[in-house]
């Protein structure tokens, strides 16, 4: 049985303060869960907040990784420095794919160094509404994969599916049509030679304690990738919860 997990994208938020009392929050909320939770705070909280965690079971995960070991890449972070604090990395979301120029080939390298370095990437796809207005989800979400994935990865990884469209706007997308989506994804997964039964997929976009339960209670949507919904101790903690509710 594929163990849910519930991961929290603070993105580019918190001060200081702020991650130190998020991260007390949700160790004190949701540390006795048998749901894998994961937070996700910027790489200059990584240290506070895993000390924070000690001792609990939330694991963390870095919001992006570079692909080289070490060397002169001013202002990146190698897969071996992420590897010492977390367990996890995000790997092509949405917002470094179109602002920060994350290519397909990028993401493939980011992809297999994490995998290399012995952290599980958190791999988001997903379409935007002009691909997903003219019928070509299906295709993007296909390419991303394969691109990200052209040989069975040698480890353990997640994948989020991300429709653009959904992220921070307050609306998700149909849970039917996400669990469409992630069974193609499974399906996908298993044509690449990965270990889809294995698999966690995730769902993510808008995410909220109020419409959670629909995608949970998929039989391909086992958690979820949450931005502003993370950022709140207690709306995380019930996200959680109903993830450990709906799935046990
Ligand atoms: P959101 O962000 O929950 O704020 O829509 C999701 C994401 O970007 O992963």
């Amino acid at each position: 049985m594929r163990r849910p997990l519930v991961a929290g994208n603070w993105k580019m938020n918190t001060s200081y303060a702020e991650a130190q009392a998020l991260a007390q929050g949700i160790r004190e909320r949701a540390s006795a869960s048998p749901v894998e939770v994961v937070l996700c705070p910027p790489f200059v909280w990584l240290d506070l907040v895993r000390r924070i965690l000690a001792d609990t079971d939330i694991a963390l995960g870095a919001q992006d990784v570079f692909w080289e070991d070490h060397g002169p890449y001013t202002g990146e972070v190698s897969p071996a420095q992420v590897r010492e604090l977390c367990k996890y990395v995000i790997v092509g979301h949405s917002e470094r794919r179109t602002l920060f120029n994350d290519t397909y080939e990028a993401v493939r390298k980011k992809c297999s160094a994490a995998i290399a370095a012995g952290l599980v990437p958190i791999l988001a796809v997903g379409e935007d509404a002009a691909e997903r207005e003219s019928g070509r989800t299906e295709e993007v979400v296909c390419a991303e994969l394969a691109a990200a994935l052209p040989e069975p990865p040698s480890g353990p990884i997640v994948v989020a599916y991300e429709p653009i469209w959904a992220i921070g706007r307050g609306y998700p997308a149909d849970p039917e049509e996400a669990q469409r989506i992630a069974r193609l994804i499974r399906s996908q997964l298993a044509q690449l030679g990965c270990d889809d039964e294995n698999t966690p997929i995730l769902y993510g976009g808008s995410v909220s304690a109020a419409t959670f339960e629909g995608f949970v209670s998929q039989p391909d949507i086992d958690g979820a990738l949450v931005g502003s919904a993370s950022l709140d101790a207690e709306q995380f903690a019930l996200l959680v919860e109903i993830a450990s509710r709906t799935q046990f």
